[in-house]
């Protein structure tokens, strides 16, 4: 059963490692180095700056995101990684201050669709607010962790994901799945 299921595995990595084409598709790159060569994803089309700092800020926001649940797996669900704490919160405190930067102008969602609400710039000051409050939940949450409270790092924490729900219910838009 093992073996049937490495053979699987191997041979799905091998389909995946060669650039099928089919008619019309884009040819994916060879990216060649110390390893050998391996067939990249063929890349964006991306038309606008609006489109270019949109997708930065996407990546910015799964950053944020994997700081938080990286955080969360040691908090709450005891991942042995209590060391690890005060870097993932320095980390996320660094990109919490970046999110006034991440939303210029002109880049709200395309009507109908999903991202970013055009009241992030109608409400410049609810939405610093919201920036500024979660900046200060993640210090908060610092305090705790320097502190080594386990209790008061957990309803710390709690109070950093009300910050990311309370900012996505009122200026984000869920992609629909
Ligand atoms: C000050 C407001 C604000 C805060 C705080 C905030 N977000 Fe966001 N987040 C947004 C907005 C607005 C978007 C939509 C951005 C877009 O699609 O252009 C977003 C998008 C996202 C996305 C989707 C990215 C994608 O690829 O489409 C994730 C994941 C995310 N946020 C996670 C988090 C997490 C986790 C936290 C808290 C630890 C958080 N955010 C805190 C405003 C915020």
């Amino acid at each position: 059963m093992t073996f049937r299921v490495t053979i699987l595995t191997l041979c799905s990595s091998l389909i995946l490692a060669t650039p099928v084409l089919t008619q019309g598709e884009k040819p994916r790159p060879m990216v060649e180095g110390p390893h050998g060569a391996f067939a990249d994803s063929p890349g964006l089309n991306l038309k606008s700056n609006r489109d270019r700092i949109t997708r930065y800020r996407r990546q910015q926001m799964r950053a944020i995101s994997g700081n938080y649940r990286s955080i969360e797996a040691v908090i709450r669900y005891k991942a042995p990684f209590v060391d690890e704490l005060n870097g993932h919160a320095d980390a996320l405190l660094d990109l919490a201050r970046r999110i006034p930067k991440m939303f210029v102008k002109g880049t709200e969602m395309a009507p109908d669709k999903w991202g970013a609400k055009p009241a992030v710039w109608a409400e410049p000051s609810k939405f610093k607010l919201h920036y500024e409050g979660f900046e200060r939940s993640i210090g908060n949450l610092k305090s705790a962790i320097d502190a080594g409270d386990p209790a008061e790092m957990e309803r710390r924490l709690f109070l950093v994901r009300h910050e990311c729900l309370a900012c996505h219910k009122e200026f984000r838009v869920r992609r629909r799945r």
